[in-house]
């Protein structure tokens, strides 16, 4: 049986951990998508709107670079994508990352860490930007899940 690929971008370390978790669980191997320039605490303010993740995130065309990219996802059937919502919707070095790959014919899962929000807006959001990939039902996770439950979804 072929391995899954956990990916994730974190800047603060809730989804990093989670992510962690679920690789663990399910036996998985992990890729963290990193920007180039690291988020700084003043960059991730949302309460100011010159600050870097505000500014990025008003121009949905907007991709950050990321620093490394030499992961070979050929071996993988089954691939997790996990971020923290960001203004609803996933970061956009997410996309950087999405588009700097082909997954036709890989199935693709979402999960998120949020304050609050939902997953399925960034969800949509995800399926209406990238229609031509098998995007599965994603979920927003807390990091209190327990294996079992983490088994279960992703099975
Ligand atoms: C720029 C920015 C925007 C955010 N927007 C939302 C949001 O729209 N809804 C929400 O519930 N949480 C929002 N959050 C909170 C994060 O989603 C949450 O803290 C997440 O778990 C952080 O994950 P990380 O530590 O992996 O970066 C936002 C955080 C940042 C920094």
């Amino acid at each position: 049986m072929s391995k899954i690929l956990v990916t994730y971008f974190s800047a603060s370390g809730v989804t990093k951990s989670v992510a962690e978790k679920i690789a663990s669980v399910i036996n998985g191997d992990l890729y963290e998508i990193e920007p180039k320039e690291k988020y700084t605490d003043a960059d991730l303010d949302w309460h100011n709107k010159q600050s870097r993740s505000s500014v990025e995130m008003k121009n949905k065309s907007f991709r950050p670079e990321m620093k490394e990219n030499s992961l070979d996802i050929s071996s993988y059937d089954t691939i997790l994508i996990g971020f923290p919502i960001w203004w609803g919707v996933a970061p956009t070095v997410v996309n950087t990352f999405i588009e700097s790959k082909n997954f036709q014919g890989k199935m693709l899962i979402p999960f998120c860490t949020s304050g609050g929000s939902g997953m399925s807006y960034a969800e949509n959001d995800l399926r209406k930007t990238y229609p031509n990939y098998n995007w599965k039902e994603g979920k927003r996770l807390t990091g209190r899940e327990n294996d079992e439950d983490l088994k279960n979804w992703i099975n």
